[in-house]
């Protein structure tokens, strides 16, 4: 009988180490360890043991289930790693494959210019105002000296949302806004940097919607020549050192007196070109020293303070800078366009 327990263990085993994949395994213990599998057989030969016989048989039996149970387990173990060898082989990752390329945006070139500014302007100890696009009339217009039926209303074509709310011409806004806030402190230094809206027809020069920064300072003897002397340093850090700038006289309500500043021409250094119209110069910005009747309406005393103000165009400079001639680059989104402004980064 035992012979006949060891005959089975050892085909049992054979079969076991024989088996390929984990199916033929599969097979192999149903066929043995199975219910009406061979090992399971082994113990009908009970029947016919004496009682005496019985305990060592049945323990040869069950140690003969337990080596093979073990044996189709170590298999299991080695046909598994096996499998997960070839699974891994067969989907092995081919990374010389070339790979999408991820797209990066740039930043704006109107952003680059407004950032430059912005820095240039912190250096030199400004604050950076904001304030609302959808404005009030009373801001936007009011308390800058232009009151309803001002004739300098035409100067800017504007879009109203109702007749005391529109969308701010002009980064003006903000600084009637600042100047409300001080409530007479001094010294005031800031720039306001934003989104204007005029109701012009675009063109290769013209936008309805624009940018602009606003430069405010307010202080005791605060004169033109600090606003020439700061415009110089501003013309000088954007458009390359040795720019001059000159003022002409104009006409804001807001400012008095007021001028149109131009730079000296960078691409021909002064000496004429096609950009400047031969004549050297381009203008950049308007400004001027804040009007009394502001000041005053803001609660300061124009008598013990004054002040300068600038507007500058962040698209015109952009423009200058990079050479661009048709503003409306800026709003059509052309990935062409703005991809080449990556090197500027
Ligand atoms: N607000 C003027 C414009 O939009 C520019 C300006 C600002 C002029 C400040 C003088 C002072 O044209």
């Amino acid at each position: 009988m035992d012979d006949r327990i060891e005959l089975v263990q050892s085909e049992a085993l054979a079969a076991v180490s024989d088996a390929q994949d984990l199916d033929a395994l599969q097979q192999v213990r149903i066929q043995y360890l199975g219910k009406k599998g061979s090992i399971q057989q082994l113990m009908s030969f009970m029947k016919s043991l004496s009682r005496e016989e019985k305990p060592a048989f049945g323990q040869k039996v069950n140690l003969c289930k337990q080596t093979v149970t073990d044996a189709v387990e170590a298999r299991q173990k080695e046909l598994k790693a096996a499998a997960l060898v070839k699974q891994m082989e067969e989907e092995k990752l081919d990374i010389t494959l070339a790979g999408y390329d991820l797209e990066i945006g740039t930043v704006h070139p109107l952003m680059m210019i407004q950032q430059e500014i912005e820095d240039l302007f912190l250096g030199m100890g400004y604050k950076i105002a904001e304030g609302p696009e959808v404005e009030q009339d009373y801001y936007n217009f009011e308390l800058a000296n232009i009151p309803k039926d001002h004739p300098a209303r035409d100067m800017q074509d504007t879009f109203y949302i109702d007749p005391n709310t529109l969308l701010r011409t002009h980064t003006t806004a903000m600084q009637m806004r600042e100047l409300e806030k001080a409530r007479g402190g001094l010294p005031i230094k800031l720039i306001c940097p934003g989104k204007v809206y005029r109701r012009d027809d675009d063109d290769a020069t013209h936008s309805h919607q624009f940018m602009q920064s606003e430069g405010l300072v307010v202080g005791e003897h605060i004169t033109l020549a600090d606003l020439k002397g700061t415009l110089e340093f501003m013309a000088n850090k954007m458009f390359g050192e040795g720019r001059k700038i000159r003022f002409r006289p104009s006409y804001f309500p807001f400012t008095e007196p007021s001028v149109e500043v131009d730079v000296s021409c960078p691409f021909c250094n002064g000496r004429g070109c096609s950009v400047c119209k031969q004549t050297g110069w381009i203008e950049i910005l308007g400004a001027g020293m804040v009007h009394p009747h502001v000041l005053e309406m803001n609660g300061f005393d124009p008598d013990k303070c004054s002040g300068f103000a600038f507007g500058v165009g962040l698209e015109r400079v952009a423009m200058l800078k990079y050479g661009i001639d048709d503003i409306r680059n800026f709003y059509i989104n052309d990935q062409r366009f703005l991809k080449t402004f990556d090197r500027f980064d």
